[in-house]
């Protein structure tokens, strides 16, 4: 069976990693890697295939960026021609970015039978692109891989016929388990490296639109970091969107201190140890909570719930006085704690990998019939 996994930009690759090395286990299963170019930096991109170990793509499109409906109009018609060619039985598509989406799309009007893993998260905060890029892969989807509990009911809720949800746990939490193992030997020369000592700093990632695309809003964000970071350090690997709107409104940080991104095992190492997290990437909320480690998500909503009810993460907005409180509580121990969460274990992969062959199986026996 020709299976397409396709993928475009960095938190797709974590979760592409560890279901491509369990697909090629199986004898029936001919797992190949689309690559789509959305995110193309060699620190966006390349440096994390070299971290996950994983293959240079079997194809790669080169779309680059442009508007949502350009990004994602160049990888439809780019994909249409590839599927057209190469005739894969079944595409897999990741998350929630516009590389997912314009897959779905694709995919579903050739009759391709399409997957999507990490299916049925929800903000419902459709001015989130990744909000529209998910209930539209879901509602176009044949098989559908979940998260968690919430995600099932999300998708119920939508109609979806349940004989489609599948309730496998969390794919990127196998990717941590694997490269935890990875910098166990060095996690301390990656702090010394960065000139860190563990819990003794905060780690800030942002990227969202509605976070850094207004100056004004940004602002409020600006002055907050800048707060903390006369008493704590704060380190924040910037992804390319941040760099470039603060250049162009003329902004530099004084006492935060920015870096490029980062590879996945320093990231993942920087987190582990980090005192706290301000974060409003969805992948860094689930981490965090795998990881212990507090999390302050600088919006209004989570598409991970469960983070907050069971994990360490905390919805703080833009409110300055909320987040320096709870920073204050972090640093006496008063923060809460957060428990496991189910399925969350590094075996998601592994439990895919077994439904799509019985799945396929049954296929094979009811075609015999
Ligand atoms: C995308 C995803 C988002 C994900 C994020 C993680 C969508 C709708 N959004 O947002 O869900 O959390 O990736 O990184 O798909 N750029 C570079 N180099 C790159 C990639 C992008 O300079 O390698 C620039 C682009 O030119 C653009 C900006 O960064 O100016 C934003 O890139 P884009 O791919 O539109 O979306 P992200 O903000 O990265």
């Amino acid at each position: 069976m020709k299976l397409f996994l396709v993928v475009g930009t960095r938190p797709n690759f974590m979760k592409l990693a560890p279901l491509w090395r369990e697909l090629r286990k199986y004898r029936d299963f001919d797992p190949y890697v689309v690559h789509t170019g959305q995110h193309y930096d060699y620190e966006m991109s390349q440096v994390f295939f070299e971290d996950l170990e994983l293959p240079e793509p079997d194809f790669y499109l080169g779309v680059g960026s442009g508007t949502h409906a350009k990004q994602t109009a160049d990888i439809m018609v780019r994909l249409e021609e590839l599927f057209l060619n190469e005739k894969p039985d079944a595409v897999i598509v990741f998350g929630d970015v516009n590389s997912t989406l314009a897959a779905a799309i694709v995919t579903s009007k050739l009759l391709i039978p399409l997957y999507h893993v990490e299916a049925g998260v929800r903000s419902f905060d459709r001015t989130m692109p990744e909000e529209i890029n998910r209930v539209v892969t879901d509602a176009l989807s044949h098989m559908l891989f979940v998260p968690d509990d919430f995600a099932v009911k999300n998708l119920k809720n939508e109609g979806i016929d349940e004989s489609k949800i599948f309730l496998v746990g969390n794919i990127m939490m196998d990717s941590l388990v694997t490269i935890l193992d990875k910098i166990r030997s060095h996690e301390e020369s990656i702090l010394k490296k960065h000139k860190l000592n563990p819990k003794k700093y905060g780690l800030v990632t942002l990227h969202r639109p509605s976070n850094v695309d207004s100056r004004d809003t940004f602002l409020k964000i600006y002055d907050i970091l800048e707060t903390i970071a006369e008493d704590i350090e704060l380190v924040f690997p910037m992804h390319p969107r941040t760099g470039k709107n603060m250049k162009n409104w003329g902004m530099e940080f004084k006492h935060v201190r920015v870096v490029d991104p980062l590879m996945y095992s320093e990231f993942i190492a920087l987190q582990k140890n980090a005192l706290f997290v301000i974060t409003d990437s969805g992948g860094v909320q689930t981490e965090s909570s795998f990881l212990n480690v507090p999390c302050l998500t600088a919006r209004p909503n989570t598409e991970w719930p469960i983070t907050l009810e069971k994990g360490t993460n905390t919805l703080v907005n833009h409110d300055k006085e909320l987040i320096l409180s709870l920073i204050s509580d972090i640093k006496d121990g008063n923060y809460k704690t957060g428990e496991s969460i189910p399925l969350w274990d590094g075996g998601t992969a592994k439990r895919i990998g077994e439904i799509l062959v019985r799945e396929s199986e049954a296929e094979s026996e009811s075609r015999k019939a």
